[in-house]
């Protein structure tokens, strides 16, 4: 196994690697230096954070973020230890542990099987697209709002329930309101809006979204304003150029082809970060992950 090879042979103690080390890369930067190659199994290269190019492999190198503990921030378990195999007892039916396993993608026992996880239209396919994969989504993106605790039993994802507790809750009554053209209406004053603006809304102590997400200024996180019907449907990232990032699915600002199951705005309230307990840092400094280099796992 080259796996075990690689940590036998070079051994520096875990805290000893910085920007600085050779091979010195983020998690989630090699991922994606790996999806980009084509995901082999096998070898692959990446620059580092110098800017050198570094010769690395599946085995030594990928593998591990995938099987072993505290990889992702103190007190992460390994993703193996939650998605051990294609079993029932295996959260999502997935298997981290191998690179077959990581092929399969979730929900491997579901008809028709399996979920991509690194883009590709179907499991099998070859068109790998980390920018719009699951597992970049999974690294990266912190559930909102922040403090909503990671509850293993999925008793939590939709939302607290305090309406329409019969037919799934929070995330359930947004389904529904987005199902019948997201409108302007009654329903959305009354019922959605304050899931937007109140706080202590998603559990205790978490602060309303619109706390964070006040307007379309430069200070106001990710230039989204979840204060109004109006500031919700320009979505995230209004000072970009092309401006805007739909957050109900549609396919353009101001487009009307709203899809609930592939919005944004559903996967930010479903969607634990993975692992669990890495801590919410609002400075964006964790998402990449921690620094990690060749040979040191
Ligand atoms: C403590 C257990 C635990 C650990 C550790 C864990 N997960 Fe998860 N994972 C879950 C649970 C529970 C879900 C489903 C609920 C959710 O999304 O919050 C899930 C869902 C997922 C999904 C969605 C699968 C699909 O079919 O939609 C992906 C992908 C995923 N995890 C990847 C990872 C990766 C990668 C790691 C390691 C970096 C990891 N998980 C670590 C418990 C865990
Ligand atoms: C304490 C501040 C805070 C609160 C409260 C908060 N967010 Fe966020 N939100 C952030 C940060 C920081 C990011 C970007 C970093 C990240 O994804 O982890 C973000 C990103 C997002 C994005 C991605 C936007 C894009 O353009 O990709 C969406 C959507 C979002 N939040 C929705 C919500 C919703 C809905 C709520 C309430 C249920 C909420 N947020 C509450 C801080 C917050």
């Amino acid at each position: 196994m080259g796996a075990v090879l690689a940590t036998a042979v070079s051994m520096p103690a875990m805290a000893e690697v910085t920007e600085s080390t050779p091979g010195a890369i983020k998690g989630v930067d090699l991922m994606a230096a790996w999806v980009g190659a084509g995901a082999p199994n096998g070898a692959f290269s990446y620059k580092d954070m110098s800017g050198n190019s570094t010769s690395a492999s599946f085995d030594a190198d990928i593998l591990p973020l995938f099987t072993k503990d505290d990889i992702w921030g103190d007190d992460t378990a390994s993703c193996a230890s939650c998605h051990s195999g294609n079993t029932e007892e295996s959260l999502h039916e997935m298997d981290l542990t191998s690179y077959a396993g990581i092929m399969l993608g979730g929900d491997v026992l579901a008809k028709p099987p399996g979920v991509p996880l690194f883009g590709q239209s179907k499991i099998g396919a070859t068109d790998y697209d980390w920018g719009h994969s699951k597992m970049k989504e999974r690294l990266r993106n912190n559930r909102m709002p922040p403090n909503v605790e990671f509850d293993i039993t999925e008793e939590n994802r939709d939302g607290p329930c305090k309406v329409n507790a019969d037919k799934g809750c929070e995330v359930g009554m947004m389904a529904e309101w987005v199902g019948a053209g997201a409108k302007d209406d009654a329903s959305f004053k009354a019922n959605i809006l304050p899931m937007f603006t109140q706080d202590d809304y998603w559990g205790e102590d978490t602060a309303s979204c619109a706390s964070c997400h006040s307007g379309n200024t430069e200070e106001s996180l990710h230039e989204m304003d979840l204060t109004s019907y109006a500031g919700i449907m320009l979505g995230g990232d209004v000072l970009a150029k092309p401006p805007g990032v739909p957050l109900f699915g549609q396919s353009t600002i101001g487009g009307t082809d709203y899809d609930w199951g592939h919005s944004k705005m559903k996967g930010r309230l479903r969607n634990n970060r993975m692992p669990p307990n890495v801590e919410f840092d609002i400075t964006e400094e964790n998402r990449d992950g921690q620094i990690v280099a060749h040979g040191s796992r």
